[in-house]
């Protein structure tokens, strides 16, 4: 079948893409049909390489052979057994083994996992988690939630309030009373930094301000990627993180730290709160989790956020929450493989060993025409180009095509490209990744 004919237009016509412009698209499609490694393969048979580890997700690369007999396995032995009242033992040895390997620090463990279908899903659940946890500690009047500009935390109701992009928002109505710290991206004083830009700690303080503004006692939880990535990869100022946990431990507010991105070995250690040495009361996670094979998130919480909702009369339900596919056996099956290979391979901290050589090769980029700022933490660059008048974000697509073509598959988000390649790139991919990248800045206009 050839999908780009005419007449097979139709083929095209029923899906309704998700963040795509679909007219363009369908004018013009870009359709992968396999992947091995580091590498998708095109309805046209080209091998693409893949700078983005798919959306963030392919931590431990493509068609890994130990996910599929897994999944394989437990669709023949158990497709699906419902969570509500009712246990099947893979779920509680996934949430076993996650706890093994929960952020924090050795006394306090978010070690209670609560599992969802999806990022989306595990942030409007901890924001629920964050509200009931107030109201069982007589801290009812807590339900305001703070995000952060230019937060994404998916698309439920719950994550669109506290995000801080306006595209996803300006349509549609939010939870109410919701307010935002400023983001802190800062090119003027930031701009070409490797890891931890050097100034904007105080931007935490913007919380403090909220506090004032609000009251502390109306406000539930805070809630900020620590290295915000679908926005732009926005990095953390030296000191952020730390201050902003110190402002909420003061004023009774739930740190939420949103790892559906950072979780899983993309800093160079388990998750970011690790990296940098910083416990939040929640943690939100997804995508790495199952190696985006099956789709999965789950959300880990302290004992003492756990065990305030355990109380009450033994046979009430403690948190009216949960998804019909919450703990799905096929999804455990896989990230409990998921779980294997990251640790056979050394995945989670294996970027802690690339950095080095990933911050010299991408930011050997900086001086190609309109690259107006580089960024890299982990294994992850933001390259950021200048809009072009009236057309901003244009010079971004026209950079991700001409990837695409050329067999290199990055993001762009507005003018800003996002790299995040599998954690089993080798040094030559990277080499690649930045031989075809400069190439193509080099051309476009
Ligand atoms: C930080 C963050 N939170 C939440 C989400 C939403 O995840 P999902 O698309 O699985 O709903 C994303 C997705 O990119 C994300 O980056």
């Amino acid at each position: 079948m050839n999908i780009h004919s005419k007449s097979n237009a139709p083929v095209l016509d029923s899906y309704w893409m998700p963040f795509t412009a679909n007219r363009q698209f369908k004018a013009a499609p870009r359709l992968f049909t396999a992947a091995k490694g580091m590498h998708y393969t095109t309805d046209d048979g080209r091998r693409v390489l893949d700078g983005t580890a798919g959306l963030w997700c392919v931590n431990a690369g493509h068609g890994r052979e130990q996910i599929t007999r897994a999944v394989e396995h437990q669709l023949a032995t158990l497709d699906y057994a419902p969570s509500f009242q009712m246990g099947h033992p893979i779920a509680f040895d996934f949430a076993e083994r996650l706890a093994a390997l929960a952020p924090g620090s050795q006394d306090n463990k978010l070690d209670r996992v609560f599992f969802t279908g999806s990022g989306s899903e595990s942030v409007d659940t901890a924001l629920k988690i964050a509200v009931a946890y107030q109201r069982a500690i007589g801290q009812g009047t807590r339900t305001r939630l703070i995000g952060r500009e230019r937060g994404y935390h998916g698309v439920g109701f719950g994550g669109i309030t506290v995000g801080g992009l306006v595209n996803n928002r300006r349509v549609f109505p939010q939870l109410p009373g919701a307010d935002h710290l400023r983001h802190t991206h800062d090119l003027e004083r930031n701009a070409f930094t490797r890891g931890q830009p050097e100034h904007g700690a105080d931007l935490a303080d913007d919380l403090e301000r909220l506090v004032v503004l609000h009251g502390a006692e109306t406000i539930a939880a805070c809630i900020v990627e620590p290295v915000a990535g679908s926005t732009g990869v926005l990095l953390p100022p030296k000191g952020y993180l730390q201050r902003l946990r110190d402002i909420c431990t003061k004023h009774g507010i739930l740190l939420i730290f949103d790892e559906v991105i950072t979780g899983f070995g993309r800093l160079g250690a388990p998750f970011a709160a690790d990296y940098f040495g910083v416990t939040p009361d929640l943690v939100t996670t997804a995508k790495g989790l199952t190696n985006g094979a099956i789709p999965m998130g789950a959300v880990f919480a302290s004992r003492t956020v756990h065990d305030a909702l355990m109380n009450g009369p033994e046979a009430a339900i403690e948190l009216f929450h949960g998804y019909t596919y919450s703990g799905h056996p096929a999804a455990c099956a896989a990230g409990l493989a998921t779980l294997d290979i990251y640790e056979q391979e050394g995945l989670l901290t294996r970027a802690s060993r690339l950095e080095s050589q990933w911050h010299e090769a991408i930011h050997s980029l900086a001086g190609l025409p309109k690259v107006i700022d580089i960024r890299t933490i982990g294994l992850v660059a933001g390259i950021e180009l200048a809009s072009r008048p009236d057309a901003a974000g244009t010079r971004a697509y026209e950079v991700f095509v001409k990837c695409f073509e050329k067999g290199l598959l990055i993001r762009v988000t507005g003018d800003i490209i996002a790299l995040s390649p599998p954690l089993i790139v080798e040094e030559d991919q990277i080499g690649e990744i930045v031989s075809v990248l400069g190439d193509v800045l080099r051309q476009v206009s």
